[in-house]
């Protein structure tokens, strides 16, 4: 495995090129790195459920470039998903749409619907494109974690996570910390009205004012991975809104004091930079080695809820 930090044209030709030859290509996206896997080769993305050690029924979401390479993926799409498509994307948003004959099962976890996404990182989108110069449909890629752990919102984190289950040939594009900081949010577009599966950046006021439908929340059939209760999580122990003993790391706004004897792993002014942070603050206090970690989460519509989501889904239960 390599990494390569100063991604040119020329290194993301190659890296590509990597994709099409059934290699895994970290890459960089808006909210967080992806363990991506050319979506038409079944033994490349074998590979990404070892490297992730995933159940191999969980769905994995396709990253096109452009709008227009959505056809080859889907069957069927409705109107208000369409605007959702145009109005959001590039951005941190998944459609869950009707699949066409071409998915395999091995993308969708056998399920008659697929995930499409249209990532704003300019390297994954010129990755993608590139992608697609050599034929390439789509790639599937998951955040670039062991299964259930937290995201990487780094090139760093991603290698620490993964980098004792690359090949040689597989590659880590760096391309900055992601500006987003928390996993897209998860449209289920098969029904009359959009779906929230999993909240995200773009959330449930902006889906209802684009579409102007009701956006309906709460459980669904399909299988969600990042729906599964224990998920996001680090090692040390997560505790919410409560004060442990002497020793704990401590995550909140700036304007939370630092409880005696915590330790302060980050202080995010704004809620866009809770978002920002909130991933590595959970990995510094696994490399300091703390055994609990209190967060205080942040109030709020928008991406405050997305916030509360994954620290809920990282709390020990
Ligand atoms: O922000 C993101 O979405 C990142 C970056 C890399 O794009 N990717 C990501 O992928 O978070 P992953 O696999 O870690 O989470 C995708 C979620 C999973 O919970 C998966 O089960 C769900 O989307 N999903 C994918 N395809 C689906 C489908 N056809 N139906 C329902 N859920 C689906
Ligand atoms: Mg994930």
């Amino acid at each position: 495995m390599s990494i390569i930090s100063h991604c040119t044209l020329d290194t993301l030709t190659k890296a590509a090129a990597s994709l099409k030859a059934g290699a895994l290509v970290i890459f960089p996206t808006e909210t967080v790195y992806g363990l991506g896997a050319d979506g038409d080769n079944e033994d490349a993305i074998a590979r990404i459920y070892q490297v992730k050690d995933r159940p191999s029924d969980h769905p994995l979401i396709i990253h096109i470039g452009d709008i227009n390479q959505m056809r080859y993926w889907i069957s069927d799409i409705s109107d208000y998903a369409l605007s959702l498509a145009r109005q959001f994307w590039p951005g941190s948003m998944t459609l869950i749409l009707k699949r066409s004959v071409d998915v395999k099962d091995f993308i969708t976890g056998g399920q008659e619907s697929v995930g499409i996404r249209i990532p704003a990182h300019p390297l994954a989108l010129q990755l993608l494109k590139e992608f697609h110069q050599l034929g390439g449909h789509g790639v599937a890629a998951p955040s670039a974690n062991r299964f259930g752990r937290v995201s990487p919102t780094t090139a760093d984190a991603a290698a620490q996570e993964l980098q004792g289950y690359l090949a040689p040939e597989d590659l880590i594009l760096d391309g900055g910390a992601s500006v987003v900081g928390i996993e897209s949010t998860v449209i289920d577009c098969l029904g009359a009205r959009p779906k929230i599966l999993r909240p995200g950046a773009i959330s449930k006021e902006m889906i209802e004012e684009v579409t102007g439908l009701k956006v309906s929340e709460g459980g669904s059939l399909i299988r969600v991975s990042g729906a599964l209760e224990n998920h996001y999580a680090p090692i040390a122990q997560v505790f919410v809104g409560e004060v442990r003993s002497a020793g704990a790391g401590f995550i909140a706004l700036e304007s939370v004091a630092t409880p005696d004897g915590h330790i302060r792993l980050a202080s995010p002014r704004t809620i866009d930079e809770f978002g920002r942070v909130l991933y590595q603050g959970l990995r510094d206090a696994d490399d300091k080695k703390l055994r609990e970690v209190v967060i205080i989460p942040p109030e709020g519509e928008g991406l405050a809820v997305a916030i509360r989501d994954r620290i809920e889904k990282a709390r020990t239960k």
